[in-house]
């Protein structure tokens, strides 16, 4: 059994709730006469359930019960399971409200526990799920039971405020989520400012704060800091999770590295803004929480209704981070990606942004699709520029319908050609936007979101539909199925081109303004719902220029991500390196792109190009009817070798040799197989070196006994040696060059 129940346990420890996994264990115990939730531990997992005394109850006088006189010092340093704001824990809180007195305090103090089979869903929002979804695609949670759940109500006496606090347990993935569920048990309206999904207290092991940080063309770059008296954060207020910031951070212990160390990560299913902060108190406590960020949140809960916040991921590793990274790498692709292509192969694509940005009409991208196909290329996609007046990013966003001048005969006759020439065809949609200069806009400028009497910012010159609105919902989804409707389309790729500003609705009360942030991302997750369950066939690729909404609730949607605009090779081993922290290499969108790179610049060698992408969903993103005839003739091996191996890139355990982003000459990453037969390792030299011999690489993952060979060389090892002594890459002369190597098991000794 996962979770257990202890009660009793002392004076002072009236319940104990421990949640085992396969190699950690999270302990919450209900102290005192007033019955608080206290976090006890969370770590290695614990064949012993007595640790009640880590709360340090028995320092007496401690517990409020015993001394009222100093229930602020309490509430001020007990290690709080959620806490609550203003009556005396001064360290962040997860839970604060106003009354219609304007009242912020709360208490939230333990009332019931209830052990669940399964996982409950949670209402109009992304989270992970137990079992498998089936192969068309749909997911009924809780319907095979390969975890339990643990929901604790606590209420705040005063308001009648309860909070749900659900924990689910995925034993055999060692993964434990968490979300919260607000009920207004009470008689009169209050307003919800603050709810966090997630709390971890603990005492300081001298942790530094493992986070990814960025810009447009810069996602996910990893960075590490320690922890130090005050308050660190990540957060975003942009109305989506952001190239800036990413909704995760792990506290790590001092000297963590890929194989060693403790982690303690939290992940958060959820694509709008976020906050995590971390915070070392007065007593070398550190406090870690991550929710919806605070900062222009304010939800109006009337008697009887409820909240859900978003779900947190935790994952506790204590083989440091590239343990943590096979953790979620396995629990994503079980327990959050969906639809048809979870688990296959994705047809290789070739996209025409940086062939042709706007540039194009039938002939041209049928001119590609027939140079591609001819290449092993399998799906054509059509980006931005296909419908309205669009020939540049001025204009038309909300007028979705096909551009005949560019395209006669529409979308039906282009996928039919692209069709019959044996590929796919896929298409761009931003169905969120609104172009000032289009139908739309001239037909509903109150459609936008923007403060009334206020000229909006403009973004891309573009401004974010009201989604809020069930009109301006309807008229979307309509506009996406249409467009669906009208071809064979099998494959979205959904953009989003702008952040959100100017908070303000044409129709949302203003006792509900506050709410609209998370309203707006609630529409997106419904318009996506309705995508997936009603074109169960389409591959939906989400994209945010680039990769600015790369979140785990993007992905319950999408089973890829368009990684980033930046396309440079070497660019993006850092960006790739900071995705595959958390994310499975198949859900990373990563194409070979024309060089010198559009962003860049930077020349790097097609086979480079052609490597990085591999670690990725793979394509192509440029003109093959342009490129050299040397390059275009490297594609069909290219092709074959994304066949060969990718089976083993979406399924295999991660492992990361050496990053090009500390050493700053050299990168080197791969996948072993489940079984250790095979593994593949992506070596790139980013900078030659004069003088200099090969360079020894210990690989990881493989099994020490068995014997394995390099293919296209001759030579047996035991993986032993290649894992402790090492292998030799000879060095590659120049700039930019790569190899891989693959790793397959032998039976023969070495003669
Ligand atoms: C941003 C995306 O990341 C690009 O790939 C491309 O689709 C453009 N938007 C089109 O506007």
């Amino acid at each position: 059994m996962a979770i257990k129940c202890y009660e009793n346990l002392t004076t002072e420890i009236k319940k104990l709730f421990k949640l085992d996994t396969k190699n950690t264990s999270y302990v919450m115990a209900v102290v005192d006469e007033e019955m608080f939730l206290g976090h006890v531990y969370y770590g290695a997992l614990l064949n012993d359930y007595h640790l009640g005394h880590i709360l340090r109850t028995g320092e007496i006088p401690f517990v409020p019960s015993k001394n009222n006189r100093d229930r602020g010092a309490f509430l001020d340093t007990f290690p709080m399971e959620y806490p609550a704001h203003g009556l005396g824990d001064y360290r962040e809180d997860c839970i604060s409200i106003e009354t219609e007195s304007g009242n912020t305090g709360l208490s939230l103090q333990f009332v019931s526990a209830e052990i669940i089979s399964g996982k409950p869903a949670l209402s109009g929002l992304p989270a992970t799920f137990s079992g498998n979804a089936s192969s068309d695609g749909s997911v009924s949670c809780g319907d095979k039971e390969d975890c339990s759940s643990l929901e604790i109500i606590c209420e705040d006496s005063s308001t009648g405020l309860r909070a749900a606090l659900l924990y689910t347990v995925f034993e055999d993935c060692d993964v434990i989520t968490r979300s919260v569920r607000v009920i207004n048990g009470g008689e009169k309206a209050f307003y919800l400012k603050r709810v966090f999904s997630a709390c971890l207290d603990m005492d300081n092991k001298d942790f530094e704060v493992v986070s990814l940080h960025g810009g447009w063309a810069r996602e996910r770059q990893l960075q590490r800091v320690p922890v130090s008296h005050g308050k660190f954060s990540v957060e975003s207020l942009r109305g989506e999770s952001s190239h800036q910031d990413h909704p995760f951070a792990a506290l790590v212990t001092k000297g963590t590295g890929q194989e060693q160390g403790e982690v303690y990560a939290m992940h958060f299913v959820y694509s709008g803004n976020f906050k995590i902060s971390v915070q070392n108190d007065q007593f070398d406590q550190v406090r870690m929480v991550m929710g919806i960020h605070p900062e222009d949140f304010k939800w109006q809960l009337k008697p009887g209704e409820e909240f859900q916040a978003p779900e947190a991921v935790l994952v506790y590793s204590g083989e440091g981070l590239g343990r943590m990274t096979r953790t979620f790498h396995d629990f994503y692709r079980k327990h959050l990606i969906r639809g048809i292509y979870k688990d296959k192969k994705r047809p290789i694509l070739i996209n025409n942004w940086e062939a042709t940005y706007f540039d194009f009409n039938t002939e041209k991208l049928i001119g590609i699709a027939r140079e591609a196909s001819r290449l092993g290329i399998e799906m054509l996609v059509m980006d931005d520029g296909w419908f309205g007046k669009r020939n540049n990013d001025d204009c038309a966003l909300g007028d979705w319908t096909v551009n005949e001048e560019k395209l006669p005969g529409g979308l039906k006759y282009l996928a039919d050609e692209i069709n019959k020439l044996g590929m796919k065809f896929g298409i761009w949609l931003e169905p969120e936007m609104i172009s000032p200069d289009s139908d739309l806009y001239r037909a509903h400028p109150d459609w936008a979101i923007a403060i009334p009497g206020r000229e909006g910012t403009l973004s891309r010159h573009q401004y974010v539909l009201d989604l809020t609105r069930e009109d301006v919902l309807e008229h979307t989804w309509e506009s996406i199925s249409k467009v669906l409707q009208s071809a064979n389309i099998e494959y979205v790729k959904w953009d989003m081109n702008r952040q959100l500003t100017d908070i303000g609705s044409a129709i949302l009360p203003a006792e509900r303004m506050g709410e609209l942030y998370h309203r707006y991302v609630l529409g997106v997750y419904e318009l996506q719902r309705r995508l997936t369950e009603q074109f169960p066939n389409v591959l939906l690729e989400n994209c945010s220029g680039g990769g600015g909404r790369f979140d785990p609730g993007m992905l319950y949607y999408s089973p890829q991500i368009w990684c980033s605009d930046d396309t440079d090779a070497i660019e993006r081993l850092k960006i790739q390196e900071g995705t595959a922290l958390i994310y499975p290499l198949s859900t990373m969108g990563a194409h070979v792109s024309d060089c010198p790179n559009h962003i860049l610049g930077r020349t790097v060698p097609f086979e480079t190009r052609g490597h990085v992408a591999l670690s990725g969903t793979f394509g192509y993103e440029l003109d093959v009817t342009k490129i050299s005839g040397e390059e275009r003739d490297m594609i069909p091996e290219q092709t074959a070798m994304y066949h060969k191996y990718n089976d083993l890139v979406r399924e295999g355990d991660y492992y990361r040799i050496a990053s090009y982003r500390e050493n700053h000459y050299f990168d080197c990453c791969g996948v072993v197989k489940k079984d250790k037969k095979e593994a593949l390792f992506t070596f790139v030299q980013v900078l030659g070196r004069p003088n200099y011999h090969s360079r020894k690489i210990c690989f990881k993952g493989l099994a020490p006994e068995k014997y394995y060979r390099i293919e296209g060389e001759d030579g047996v090892y035991t993986g032993d040696v290649l894992m402790k002594a090492g292998y030799l890459v000879q060095n590659l002369t120049g700039d930019f060059k790569s190899r891989l190597i693959h790793i397959v098991e032998t039976e023969e000794a070495n003669g």
